[in-house]
């Protein structure tokens, strides 16, 4: 189920770069090779990056980019790896019967509301925070200590913490440099401990209204009840 929808969401990757006739490889012991690598051709831009979530290494991502690209291969490439941090997010998760209902989650938030640049979940794995599911650029901070960042503090406190700008909080962690807010639900088991959170930054500072807080609550029990199955 689970290795259907991650070849799925590599094909719809895989289509993205075709139109602009760029190229990419995956070397996963799961993911069969999506396409045919051209090494060293001529005029082409190769990027190579590991696929790793945590300390493991899940394989390696080759991305071949014509070098007259009508994009910026910048862009093209912080696209992928982005992907390929959800992928590995995805391939190495303990939670397989919830994974892919998160991440569709976490696409249809990120499409819900223009300032959510940045949409994640956690999940609480012993003292850590585990990435499930995000969109939006690669971060840094895929598992964080639960002593560390907002993210920890929201799991200490067990509280929505909505930070109106993030460069007036020392706790921050930073994982873009154009994230100005950020607010944290947690997400609840029955008993009203935190199993987990949702975590969104926006580039504007104050970006969350009270009314999209609530809404954020609301679907923090939703996805509560995704993580428990
Ligand atoms: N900013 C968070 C870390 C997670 S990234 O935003 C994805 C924090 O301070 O905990």
């Amino acid at each position: 189920m689970l290795d259907a929808y991650l070849s799925q969401r590599l094909d719809g990757f895989v289509k993205q770069l075709q139109a602009i006739s760029a190229t990419l490889v995956v070397f996963n012991p799961r993911l069969e090779i999506s396409a045919a690598m051209r090494p060293g051709a001529p005029n082409v831009i190769e990027r190579s990056r590991s696929l790793r979530f945590a300390d493991k290494d899940l394989g390696s991502l080759h991305l071949v980019l014509p070098s007259k690209t009508p994009h910026n291969a910048e862009a093209i490439t912080e696209q992928m790896e982005a992907f390929s941090l959800q992928l590995a997010a995805l391939l190495s998760t303990p939670h397989p019967s919830s994974a892919i209902e998160l991440d569709q989650a976490m696409d249809k938030l990120s499409r819900s509301n223009a300032r959510f640049h940045w949409c994640g979940v956690y999940r609480i794995e012993g003292e850590k925070l585990a990435l499930a599911a995000f969109r939006g650029a690669a971060t840094p901070h895929a598992v964080i200590d639960r002593n560390h960042g907002i993210c920890g503090a929201a799991v200490r406190e067990n509280r929505t913490l909505n930070i109106a700008d993030v460069n007036e909080d020392p706790r921050y962690l930073s994982c873009d440099i154009r994230t100005r807010a950020e607010v944290v639900v947690p997400i609840r088991n029955q008993a009203g401990e935190p199993i987990g959170e949702i975590d969104i930054d926006s580039h504007s500072v104050g970006a969350f209204s009270p009314s999209e807080l609530f809404e954020l609550e609301e679907l923090a029990g939703e996805l509560s009840k995704l993580m428990l199955k």
